[in-house]
């Protein structure tokens, strides 16, 4: 088989058989194609589009362009979540233990940073000595007896995903419906959880930006990974302003261990309850939703989450002391307080633009080799619909520096808009997806 007929069929707006695509996809995989062809027919998909069946033979092909994990030694039926990134979007630290708790097993492979965007690998390695890089074995293993691994993706999983995300991400490729769902969906039948539950964010700081289009993302994958024989369902929550407070690698982890040790709640909390809630009923722990929020509050209410992540964080070599003292995880040698500068209501957040002052800091890589500052970034004190007056402070800031203190500040300030008029706060939940329905909340 030859690229150029398969590339010149897309251009045209044709649709692509599965002999096609399992010969691009493989061809990604393997070297076989080389980068430039690859592209162009990323473009002309991005430019044309896909539809159901493409789109679904495409994600099975990157399903299968390496190994799917097999998790059926474990008993009960593993779960696993999966956000399509954000800002301060910490869900997973705080449901994973939770979940666990409950006794639906958690077997999750994350990622790590991308662009504006944070990664749990990150976050939980700004806890001294974890480690993330677990064999399949080991992996296994601890789900069966903590019940709670999370770990990186192995290095064999979908790896035509990694040849194909690399090159949209450079160029100018990534925000098309079916490139993005076949990529996530892929990595999540390729490692191997039964029950899915995927958060959808929408909104400024989202790949999609409109509830529709984000519904439409939802609905993709859900129905790619149902027909796959996998149970699963979608949240569309908002991105529109960070979800939690705290942005920033360690920073995050404190909030999650205080909101797990009962000393804050708020909207990181109430989105990681909805997700629990569903994967308790996808594994079978839970006859209904509202039961499922039952029995993630009682393990939140009873300490059993803080003590599961714990016993997670031993499993895989850190240092739990942070889970009791939270001033044992890294601490940047700079804090100060970025002020209002006039007055009025949040409107808006650029929530790209704070998420890329974190990355600045030094939270995130802008390169690959970049090494992250797991202390720095910043705690947010207000949201959309507040109304602040000039001097209210706005963040705190961590940073490693001064200078990028200072710099931190100004950008912090440059993102949150303020209007005269009073701005109703966000909605957080905006739909459920399963195969068969939407229910617009
Ligand atoms: N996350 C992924 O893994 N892939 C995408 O295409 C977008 C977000
Ligand atoms: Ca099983």
């Amino acid at each position: 088989m030859n690229m150029v007929p398969i590339i010149e069929k897309k251009k045209l707006g044709q649709a692509l058989t599965a002999e096609e695509i399992d010969f691009f996809v493989n061809g990604a995989a393997t070297g076989s194609v080389p980068d430039y062809q690859l592209a162009a027919l990323l473009m002309a998909i991005r430019l044309n589009g896909m539809n159901r069946e493409e789109t679904k033979l495409l994600t099975l092909a990157m399903t299968h362009s390496g190994d799917v994990v097999d998790l059926d030694a474990i008993p009960g039926i593993p779960v696993d979540k999966h956000s399509t990134g954000g800002v301060g979007d910490t869900t997973t630290l705080v449901l994973a233990p939770l979940v666990a708790a409950c006794g639906v097993p958690v077997a999750k492979m994350s990622g790590r940073g991308l662009g504006h965007t944070g990664g749990t690998l990150d976050k939980l390695e700004s806890i001294s000595g974890f480690s993330v890089n677990l064999s399949e074995e080991d992996f296994l293993a601890q789900v069966k007896t903590v019940g709670v691994a999370v770990i990186g993706q192995t290095a064999n999983l979908a790896p035509a995903d990694k040849t194909l995300y690399a090159l949209r991400d450079v160029t100018s490729t990534v925000d098309s419906l079916p490139l993005i769902a076949s990529s996530i969906v892929s990595k999540k039948l390729a490692s191997g959880a039964k029950g899915i539950v995927l958060d959808v964010k929408t909104g400024a700081g989202a790949l999609m930006q409109t509830t529709e289009d984000s519904i439409a993302l939802a609905q993709t994958m859900v129905r790619i990974g149902c027909d796959a024989g996998r149970n699963m369902v979608a949240l569309v929550t908002d991105m529109g302003e960070p979800l939690g407070s705290h942005v920033g690698n360690a920073l995050e982890v404190k909030e999650a261990i205080d909101m797990l040790a009962g000393r804050t709640q708020g909207p990181l909390l109430t989105v990681a309850l909805e997700l629990g809630a569903r994967m308790l009923v996808l594994g079978g722990a839970a006859k209904d939703v509202p039961e499922g929020k039952a029995k993630m509050e009682e393990a939140l209410r009873s300490g059993a989450g803080l003590a599961k992540l714990k016993e997670m964080i031993v499993a895989q070599g850190g240092d739990p002391a942070c889970c009791d003292d939270v001033s044992a995880l890294p601490q940047a040698p700079v804090v100060l307080p970025c002020t209002a500068t006039g007055e009025g209501y949040v409107a808006a957040m650029d929530t790209v633009g704070l998420g890329n002052a974190a990355q600045q800091m030094g939270a995130g890589r802008r390169t690959k080799e970049d090494v992250i500052d797991p202390a720095v970034g910043f705690v947010m004190n207000v949201r959309i619909g507040d109304r602040v007056t000039e001097g209210d402070l706005l963040a705190t800031v961590h940073a490693k520096d001064e200078q990028s203190a200072q710099e931190a500040i100004d950008a912090i300030r440059r993102c949150i808009v303020l209007s005269s008029e009073p701005v109703s706060p966000c909605k957080l939940i905006h739909a459920f997806v399963n195969s068969e329905s939407v229910e617009r909340l």
